[in-house]
């Protein structure tokens, strides 16, 4: 993905963490951003000092579980930029640390909107301009869990963040048949120094509200294992220059990933032989 001073950029989750350094950085580098966010205060905050640099920003309040909002934020940002070359849907929650055995249905319900159905409304409306343009790029925020297990008590969260690969992969067979230069890159982050540990906070009350809800406890070793978000931002923009798919900036969980990843297929072929040879 070519992004040139000027190019435009579409980022939910914009407010704080990872989305919030690579607004920054997307603004250092010249390029339009369109923010999207459920905090009002710190969004305002942001647009307000990204102004102050000299940014070109626009931004909206929008919940990206809800499509109808996304697709209405799309167009406005469309009429306003004319053409959107890069959409990162990075807006994600986690839910309290407890077995799967113990996760309510609005536990699900509320992650599964936000990360998973979140990632394709936000998609969604862009596509069709894009493949009419025959360019453009997605890109999704995973997660390390969305590869390999990662943690204890976060089933709903791993499942989410491994079917925003699923999603990715189809997406990607979807544009091979009508527009192949676009491309769809998904980021897996491991540890970052943000609020995500604190998401209840943005728990609509339909779904049970942030109250009474434990804040997602993590393992202390993530802690000293976490980067920073200008971190993530600068890894993946250079990523994207070269046109990567998988983009893992915490070095030290790639191995340990990979790893995952060979012993499901070892155990394919071993599962296999084992058949064949009965
Ligand atoms: P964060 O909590 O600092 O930022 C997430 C932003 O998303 C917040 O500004 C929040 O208001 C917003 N948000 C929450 N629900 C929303 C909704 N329904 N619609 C629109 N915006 C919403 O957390 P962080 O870490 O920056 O999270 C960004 C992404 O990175 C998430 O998808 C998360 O799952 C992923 N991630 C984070 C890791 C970490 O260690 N921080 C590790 C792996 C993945």
């Amino acid at each position: 993905m070519d992004l040139v001073e000027g190019s435009s950029v579409v980022i939910t989750g914009a407010a704080s963490g990872i989305g919030e350094g690579l607004a920054r950085e997307c603004v250092n580098r010249g390029l339009r951003v369109a923010l999207a966010d459920v905090e009002k205060g710190p969004l305002d905050t942001l647009v307000d000092q990204l102004l102050a640099v000299g940014g070109t920003v626009t931004a909206g309040v929008v919940d990206v579980s809800d499509g109808a909002a996304v697709s209405a934020f799309a167009a406005s940002v469309e009429a306003e930029f004319g053409c959107v070359d890069m959409v990162v849907a990075n807006a994600g929650v986690i839910g309290p640390r407890r077995p799967l055995w113990e996760q309510s249905a609005q536990d699900w319900e509320w992650i599964i909107g936000v990360n998973l159905l979140g990632v394709s409304n936000t998609w969604a409306p862009f596509l069709p301009n894009m493949v009419k343009r025959g360019t453009g790029h997605l890109v999704a925020t995973s997660s390390i869990a969305g590869l390999a297990p990662a943690m204890s008590g976060n089933a709903p969260y791993a499942t989410t963040k491994h079917g925003i690969v699923g999603m990715a992969e189809v997406l990607r067979m979807d544009l091979a048949e009508v527009a192949p230069d676009i491309g769809v890159t998904v980021l897996f982050p491991g540890p970052v120094r943000t609020r995500i540990r604190e998401a209840v906070r943005n728990r609509p009350d339909s779904l049970g509200g942030p109250d009474g809800v434990a804040a997602f406890s993590s393992d202390p070793q993530f802690d000293v294992e976490s980067i920073e978000p200008r971190d993530v931002a600068l890894h993946l923009l250079a990523a994207l220059a070269r046109g990567d798919r998988y983009v893992m900036p915490n070095s030290e969980y790639v191995e340990s990933t990979a790893t995952h990843l060979v012993e499901v297929a070892e155990g394919l072929r071993t599962s296999n032989t084992a058949n064949s040879t009965r």
